[in-house]
């Protein structure tokens, strides 16, 4: 995204699209230069400090903070779809509720909120780690009837700390190319934690396949005009929107190079249509010519509901922390599955079910579909919403 997620009107000519891939970045870099206006814009955009600013503060701030509240501050750096961080916590000495954000969906992207829920899967899974170094024993029941959709009950117990808390503010979702180094199957293994909710797709034929269904539903997508102005709608252009809204999908996080990130930022934002066609090109040329496996989260058929979408969340999260403290890169890919929910919702039918369907066990539904692989650079952290903002 510019992923499922792509970017903002602009000038004829001059868009990032066209400067990052027609002219290259350092060049890039040198035309605004040459307008005399670098240094300032550098600073209005945040060029010289990814990472810093009150968007990211909750990244800086949450580890030092005790209790429940601290507990919700790991919560918030959780994976979310498009960054829309979709959740909000009442808290209690004795329990935190999460509870979902109605106003914070992707529309037409995810119809039935699945991608929603498994979003407050992901912030109820970093809840849970946050709770015993604080003191807190969780004992987590899911609500999938209502709101909240999940009780943290929580009780005095042992500080002790899980070696995936320790990782919680250096996940981040890596949009970049990965290195072309396999990855055994205890790595993978070791990823999933062995749940065989998790199905790794790895043989050479299967990842061919699988690429180019992502590269198809990426297509399809962006032809689909509701579709992308949903995409559209979480894109943050600038650093203004940024700290602004402190959500949404970033520059920051669309796994570039130092300076290709500074020439992103410094020009002109892209329109619709070209940020659509930047995602499209990266999905084929990027993401997946450099994926070393896909893992693709399913549940069985007959149980695809609320609470297999939080348990999904829950277990994206885990897989993802490992990941981050094993140094592999993870990057989630649901623009299939997103088709698929379309297709469901507009009575249309394409090949793409049955082509994802080829390629997981017989009786399995898929939920989320993400690469990984070792990472060419480190990925950066993207806006987010304070605690204050997300305490109901
Ligand atoms: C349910 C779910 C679906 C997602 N789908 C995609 C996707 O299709 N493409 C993508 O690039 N990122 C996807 N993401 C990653 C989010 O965009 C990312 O978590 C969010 O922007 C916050 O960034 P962070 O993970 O680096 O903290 C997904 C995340 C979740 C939880």
């Amino acid at each position: 995204m510019v992923t499922t997620e792509p970017a903002p009107p602009a000038p004829p000519g001059v868009s990032r699209r066209h400067v990052l891939r027609g002219l290259g970045a350092a060049t890039g870099v040198a035309a605004v230069a040459a307008t005399g206006l670098l240094s300032y814009r550098a600073y209005d955009a945040a060029v010289l400090d990814p990472g810093g600013g009150d968007a990211h503060a909750p990244w800086r701030d949450w580890r030092a903070v005790p209790g429940p509240l601290g507990a919700v501050g790991a919560a918030v750096l959780a994976a979310s779809p498009h960054n829309t961080q979709p959740w909000r916590f009442a808290v209690a000495d004795d329990a935190i509720d999460v509870l979902a954000d109605p106003t914070r969906g992707t529309g037409s992207v995810d119809p039935f909120s699945r991608e929603r829920d498994v979003g407050l899967g992901c912030a109820l899974e970093n809840l849970v780690l946050a709770c015993p170094p604080r003191g807190l024993s969780p004992t987590v029941t899911l609500l999938p009837g209502g709101d909240p959709v999940a009780r943290v009950a929580l009780t005095p117990g042992p500080a002790v700390t899980h070696p995936l808390y320790d990782v919680i503010d250096r996940r981040h979702t890596d949009r970049g190319p990965f290195r072309a180094t396999p990855l055994a199957p205890a790595t993978l293994e070791a990823l999933s934690g062995a749940d065989p909710a998790v199905h790794w797709v790895v043989d050479t034929a299967a990842r061919a396949a699988l690429g180019r269904l992502l590269v198809d539903a990426a297509e399809a997508l962006v032809a689909d005009t509701e579709q992308s102005v949903d995409n559209f709608a979480w894109f943050r252009a600038t650093h203004d929107d940024e700290e602004r809204h402190r959500d949404g999908l970033v520059l920051d996080g669309q796994g570039f190079g130092p300076l290709q990130l500074g020439a992103a930022k410094l020009l002109p934002p892209s329109s619709r249509a070209e940020g659509d066609r930047f995602w499209v090109d990266r999905t084929r040329d990027v993401h997946v010519a450099t994926a070393a496996a896909y893992g693709v989260v399913t549940t069985p058929a007959d149980t695809d509901d609320r609470a297999a979408h939080l348990e999904a969340g829950r277990l994206l999260q885990r897989v993802h922390l490992r990941a981050t403290s094993l140094g592999i890169a993870l990057h989630p890919m649901n623009q299939i599955t997103e088709r698929l929910d379309r297709e469901a919702t507009t009575g249309t039918a394409s090949d793409l079910g049955p082509r994802l369907a080829a390629l997981l066990p017989a009786g399995t539904r898929p939920l989320l579909v993400f690469r990984v692989g070792v990472p060419v650079r480190p990925a950066r952290p993207t806006p987010r919403r304070p605690v204050a903002a997300v305490v109901a």
